[in-house]
């Protein structure tokens, strides 16, 4: 069997748009030697470039940290090549002798600057915090590191407090976990499909039918979803799910070319802040994506939320679902260079 991505048997922590995360073996020593054993990728590290007998160590760590931890660094390779570029993950620290999980990133030199770094951290933190339920994350950071700081930044952390980490000045940055507040935005999951379907028939019926006819929504919501054609609709696209007590209470779709198509809250949880939720992971991603316009096609329902989100009308239409003519609104915003 081929592998995917040139893995085999190998755990994959997750994946995103570009990456995959995976444990890290044995076999990868070479891969990470071109990451620690390079002065400039090791520039902010606080104990300098590593031997092949360190890296050896770090990886019998990795492989200890995970059986224990559940967490450690991880290797990130590239999916349209299968290389290995960089390691990303979360390490246990102690600060001042409290247990802390710091997010930490590390790519070869050649493949900077190109948004890895975000990516696969915001996969980490997203592992951090939904998979493994930590309470916070932080990182650990050197005042002159201004990458590092960004990165830290792009995950929503803050600036908490100097400290001396291995006797040398650092800033910590950190972020508390938003799932102790009870809601969760996370990637579409198969098991997802059905109850999205129902989500959107309701809240089609039920909040859209102020603003629409019957014979509107009932075109734009027909009963009897297709589930397999339901499923097919989310491919290609990025989809995020808020989940409360393991019930999605919301989904939305960002497609390559920055085109918003469904963004939906369950009927009995508008206007409580979720969709501010799941439109902040939306524009996280197509930041990462380098999407640098987002548009939707807003109902007259979610106009004002759009707005609030700061989209601007480019034309009111009228558009023809199922032979039955209904108004929208092209809404647009343009998004600042990262
Ligand atoms: C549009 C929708 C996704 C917004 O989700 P939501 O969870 O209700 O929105 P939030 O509670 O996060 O609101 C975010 C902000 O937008 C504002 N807002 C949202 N809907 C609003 C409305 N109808 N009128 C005025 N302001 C509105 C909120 O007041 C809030 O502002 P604040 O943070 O300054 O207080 C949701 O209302 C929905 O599912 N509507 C029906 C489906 C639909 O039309 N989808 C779009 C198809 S194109």
């Amino acid at each position: 069997m081929v592998p995917k991505y040139g893995l085999n048997m190998e755990k994959i922590i997750c994946e995103t748009p570009r990456l995959i995360l995976r444990e890290i073996q044995p076999g990868d020593l070479d891969p990470l030697m071109s990451i620690f054993g390079d002065a400039e990728v090791m520039r902010f590290s606080v104990s300098g470039i590593k031997t092949p007998e360190q890296v050896v160590k770090i990886i019998e760590g990795a492989l200890k940290g995970y059986a224990r931890d559940g967490v450690g660094p991880w290797a990130v390779v590239l999916k349209e090549s299968g290389e290995l570029i960089g390691e990303c993950g979360i390490l246990v620290q102690m600060i001042k002798d409290i247990k802390e999980y710091e997010v930490s990133y590390r790519f070869a030199k050649k493949y900077w600057g190109k948004g890895y770094a975000a990516e696969a951290a915001i996969a980490s933190r997203d592992y951090g915090f939904n998979v493994k339920s930590l309470p916070r994350l932080i990182s650990i950071i050197e005042a002159a590191n201004s990458a590092s700081i960004r990165v830290a930044e792009r995950l929503g952390m803050k600036y908490e407090s100097d400290d001396l980490f291995h006797g040398i000045p650092v800033k910590i940055y950190s972020l508390k976990n938003p799932r102790i507040g009870g809601t969760i935005i996370r990637r579409i999951l198969p098991s997802d499909i059905e109850p999205l379907e129902r989500l959107f028939f309701r809240t089609v019926r039920q909040i859209n039918v102020r603003d629409y006819t019957k014979e509107q929504v009932e075109a734009w919501a027909p009963a009897n979803g297709d589930f397999d054609k339901w499923r097919k609709s989310f491919e290609g696209k990025s989809v995020f799910v808020s989940e409360e007590k393991s019930v999605v209470s919301g989904f939305c779709e960002l497609e390559p070319n920055g085109h918003i198509d469904r963004f939906y809250v369950s009927a009995d949880r508008i206007g409580q802040g979720l969709g501010r939720m799941m439109y902040q992971a939306l524009e996280q991603e197509a930041s990462v994506l380098k999407i640098r316009r987002l548009f939707a096609e807003a109902s007259i329902t979610a106009k004002p939320f759009f707005e609030k989100m700061g989209f601007t009308v480019v034309k009111e239409q009228v558009v023809n679902v199922k032979g039955i003519a209904m108004t929208n609104f092209v809404m647009e915003k343009k998004l600042p260079q990262p």
